[in-house]
């Protein structure tokens, strides 16, 4: 299974809407074992398919690694043509980064709890609540798909503290653990 370089900050593509897939063809499979391993091999808890350069509406994730001990824990999970229904519950700030956004990471005010429908790996209708991290990460990967990034939610004073980084990031100096696509 190949690892796919990742597409960073200032990329259109990041930018774009995805478009629901309508079936789970081989073709589909295959690129959603390649987004989980190229998601391990950045150590990230989540990954969505714009940061791979595609427009499907498809994100991975696997957010035990940084579950607190007494929150459940769901293995890897795959969320195809996901829809938020509802969030719920207090807006809670806490610090995010992205695999599109190397060595930048700020503090984000989410909901703490998500109603989300979305078809799952075997291609199932599922609906089905999330809180705490979980939630939170799901929050974030669904931003993906409507192309819109963490850093979208900074006051202009928090962005204007990374310039110096998002710039060097779209300049393509930034160095990573992982492949990124080149500038
Ligand atoms: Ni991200």
């Amino acid at each position: 299974m190949p690892i796919l370089p990742i597409v960073t900050y200032n990329d259109p593509i990041l930018r774009q809407k995805t478009t629901p897939i309508e079936d789970l063809t081989p073709e589909i499979q295959s690129f959603i074992n390649d987004m989980f391993e190229t998601m391990y091999n950045s150590d990230g808890v989540g990954l969505a398919a714009p940061q791979v350069g595609s427009n499907h509406s498809i994100f991975v994730m696997d957010a035990d690694p940084m579950a607190d001990e007494d929150e459940e824990t769901f293995g890897p999970m795959v969320f195809i043509n996901p829809e938020i229904i509802e969030k719920k519950g207090e807006k809670i700030p806490m610090d995010e980064g992205c695999l599109s956004i190397p060595q930048v990471t700020d503090k984000v005010s989410r909901p703490e709890k998500v109603l989300v429908k979305y078809r799952d790996g075997e291609f199932n209708e599922q609906n089905r609540e999330f809180d705490g991290w979980v939630a939170r990460v799901i929050q974030h990967e669904f931003d993906h798909l409507e192309g819109v990034l963490f850093i979208d939610y900074l006051s202009a004073f928090r962005r204007r503290m990374h310039k110096k980084d998002l710039k060097e990031i779209d300049s393509g100096n930034r160095e990573t653990s992982y492949p990124v696509k080149p500038k």
